[in-house]
């Protein structure tokens, strides 16, 4: 595994493994742990998402919004689990609102969204950043970050997390508190300025107001608050991923309530588990126009068949939250299970998507991403897109991009500005410029 120890650290915010990353797997004894050559990739057949459970042909678009519903109910049943609806009562609380903020440049408005009717808790606060001179509701990028708001910009009016966060020594971050030292600390994945300039917001919430990224047996967050009390978790009951996916939807339906916002033209983009994260929300909330999965790897945008780089078995073993229970059956076992990674990315159609990976970074599996994408263009054919314009995996450095987008970025595992240069012409290619005058479609 080329997984560094201290990002296995972070990863579990500092706290040790569950008891169930030594679960016993049924891999077989021959297949190595993690495998990084190509040559033994497990030979494979695909699900067809063109065909109904019992075999039918999907024949045209009526027919996949048929089959859509089977795949989604797979996707809850076998991988993320099961969230709740909306909670009735929701409140929006804002606290924050700068029309000049970032030198002018921007509006800064920061709102706390309380999640449960009776309680001030679990409540997430989000962050939003506008071009401060617009003409009309303008279009946002939708991202959870990870360790607070204020790790996205030095910006001084930014609320510093008052909530439990990952563990972070070099941002100051040592007993799960973030404090000033965290301002902008993971402000290179987070070009403000640039997107402002483009004529695109920003809005971000912090995952872990959601649900904080460590296995507890679903006490806390979301989990803790909404799931019917006293009773044992059903295989099929809603992971971290889902909880997130779920609080990414509530970001939405604070979106559709604000003026200034274009909530027809929101981009969901996540880096990493939060990549998994956005096509996961993506492909159950179709008010997203577009989603974006940088890195995403295992469990997001790479083919779990191909068991190249991170594997079902191992994020299993690591995050055992992530998922439902029932996804630790097919550890070892990729073959069985009923849909696969393109799937996911299909459930997005007709809507753009956009999956991008990074040559160093074989954890992923860029190339399994990259398949991936490509057993979704039927689907986006069928549905009279142009879906991923590529036989093969384009060369490191050379997006392609149809309504379905593709690039393998030079370098390591992270979310850079040449990622967001690609996202932002996708964006404007497909919401039709970022100026809303300019005749968006309602891709809804
Ligand atoms: C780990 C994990 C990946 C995940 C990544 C991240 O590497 O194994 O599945 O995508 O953390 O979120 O940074």
């Amino acid at each position: 595994m080329n997984m560094p120890a201290f990002l296995l650290l972070a990863a579990t915010g500092g706290l040790p493994l569950s008891a169930e990353a030594s679960a016993a797997s049924s891999r077989p004894a021959s297949r190595p742990a993690i495998n990084y050559d190509e040559s033994k990739v497990p030979a494979y057949t695909l699900p067809d998402p063109l065909k109904f459970q019992d075999g039918r042909p999907v024949e045209d678009a009526a027919g996949w919004r048929r089959r859509r519903q089977e795949i989604l109910e797979l996707f809850r049943t076998h991988v993320y689990g099961r969230a709740p609806d909306a909670p009735q009562g929701m409140r929006f609380e804002r606290f924050d609102e700068n029309p000049a903020a970032l030198g002018g440049l921007a509006l800064r408005r920061q709102v706390t969204v309380r999640l449960a009717p009776q309680a001030d808790e679990p409540g997430m606060d989000l962050l939003l950043y506008l071009p401060a001179e617009r003409h009309g509701p303008v279009p946002v990028f939708a991202m959870l970050n990870f360790r607070g708001n204020q790790e996205v910009h030095p910006d001084p009016g930014i609320r510093i997390t008052g909530r439990w966060v990952l563990n972070a020594p070099e941002s100051g971050i040592t007993d799960n508190r973030a404090g000033p030292q965290a301002r902008g600390a993971d402000a290179s994945r987070y070009p403000v300025e640039l997107i402002l300039r483009r004529g695109y917001g920003l809005v971000t919430v912090c995952c872990a107001d959601l649900d904080p990224d460590f296995d507890d047996g679903f006490a806390n967050g979301v989990h803790g608050a909404l799931d019917p009390p006293g009773k044992p978790r059903p295989p099929d009951a809603w992971g971290t991923i889902a909880a997130w996916a779920w609080g990414l939807s509530r970001v939405m339906d604070y979106l559709q309530t604000d003026p200034d916002v274009d909530a027809r033209r929101v981009v969901v983009l996540g880096h990493s588990r939060m990549g998994k994260t956005a096509l996961w929300a993506a492909a159950q909330d179709e008010r997203f126009a577009i989603a974006i999965s940088n890195n995403s790897g295992c469990g997001g945008a790479a083919l779990s068949r191909r068991a190249y780089g991170e594997t079902v078995e191992s994020i299993n073993g690591m995050f055992p939250h992530w998922f439902c229970a029932n996804f630790r059956r097919y550890n070892g076992r990729e073959a069985e299970l009923p849909v696969d990674q393109h799937m996911l990315i299909a459930l997005i159609a007709p809507r753009p998507v956009y999956v991008a990976s990074a040559e160093e970074d074989r954890w992923a599996d860029p190339r399994g991403e990259f398949l991936a994408a490509k057993a979704a263009d039927p689907v986006y054919r069928l549905l009279g897109t142009d879906g991923l314009p590529a036989g093969d995996m384009p060369p490191v450095g050379q997006p392609v991009a149809g309504t379905i987008g593709y690039h393998c970025r030079p370098g390591a595992h992270d979310l850079t500005e040449y990622d967001w240069r690609q996202y932002l012409a996708f964006a404007d290619r497909h919401l039709a410029g970022a100026r809303p005058d300019s005749g968006g479609a309602d891709r809804r």
